[in-house]
């Protein structure tokens, strides 16, 4: 690939690109770079900039503290995306999100171009639980847990698998779910005659969501973070 490329791809502008290069700043096994249209071998070449290598990465995984009214979608005609919240350099890489989340639901949003640790972590045989806060409109009682816990049927007729309920009052808590059905946490409530009001992913596997990061802020997983089993 072409060099101002291959520095583009580290979360740089062309224009830095460019810029790195007309000062010397770059090196490609040792040797000052000259021009930007060079050719780089992206896996076998050393590159540098001011002497640190840039470790090329074909994939990006990022997470995302989803804020509500932001569509988990690549793009839209008329609604703002999660894909407009990240910068630029990181809007081409042909991110998509592991699993939706609901437009109004927040929080953990992992974000990456690897359709494999997609299927991993999205693909029912894996099993992966996620964890959600959730408010409800109205108070619930220990019956109805039961009845969501042990499995339920929603208004189409699929029964949903069972899950763990933990309430910190009568009308809020965490739930643990191990599927990842369209509105599913919404309509297990619904199911009961109840309303959810409030909802946010919290972890997905090992993967918690970083509560420094406010709502609409994102960072690069770490390492082991992307190794989800
Ligand atoms: N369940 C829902 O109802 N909505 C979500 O966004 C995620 C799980």
């Amino acid at each position: 690939m072409r060099l101002d490329k291959f520095i583009s791809e580290m979360g740089y502008t062309r224009k830095d690109a460019e810029l790195f290069i007309k000062r010397k700043r770059i090196t490609i096994n040792n040797q000052v770079a000259l021009k930007k249209d060079e050719k780089v071998d992206e896996v076998n070449d050393i590159i540098c900039l001011d002497g640190k290598m840039l470790k090329y990465s074909k994939y990006v995984y990022i997470m995302l503290n989803k804020p509500a009214g932001v569509l988990s979608a690549t793009d839209d005609k008329t609604q703002k995306t999660v894909i407009s919240l990240l910068p630029e350099t990181l809007q081409n890489k042909g991110l998509f999100p592991v699993g939706r989340l609901d437009k109004e639901t927040m929080g953990l949003l992992i974000l990456t171009n690897d359709g494999n640790f997609c299927h991993r972590v999205i693909s029912p045989k894996s099993n992966v639980s996620k964890v959600y806060k959730f408010e409800l409109a109205d108070e619930i009682d220990e019956i109805k847990i039961k009845q969501i816990e042990q499995g339920i049927e929603l208004k189409d007729g699929y029964t949903t698998l069972p899950c763990k309920i933990n309430m910190q009052n009568t009308k809020c808590g965490k739930i643990t779910i191990t599927e990842g059905k369209y509105h599913q946490i919404r309509r297990m409530f619904g199911a009961v005659g109840n309303k959810v009001v409030y909802l946010e992913r919290l972890q997905e596997g090992k993967i918690i969501l970083d509560q420094s990061l406010k709502r609409g802020e994102w960072r690069e997983l770490a390492p082991n973070e992307i190794n989800i089993d």
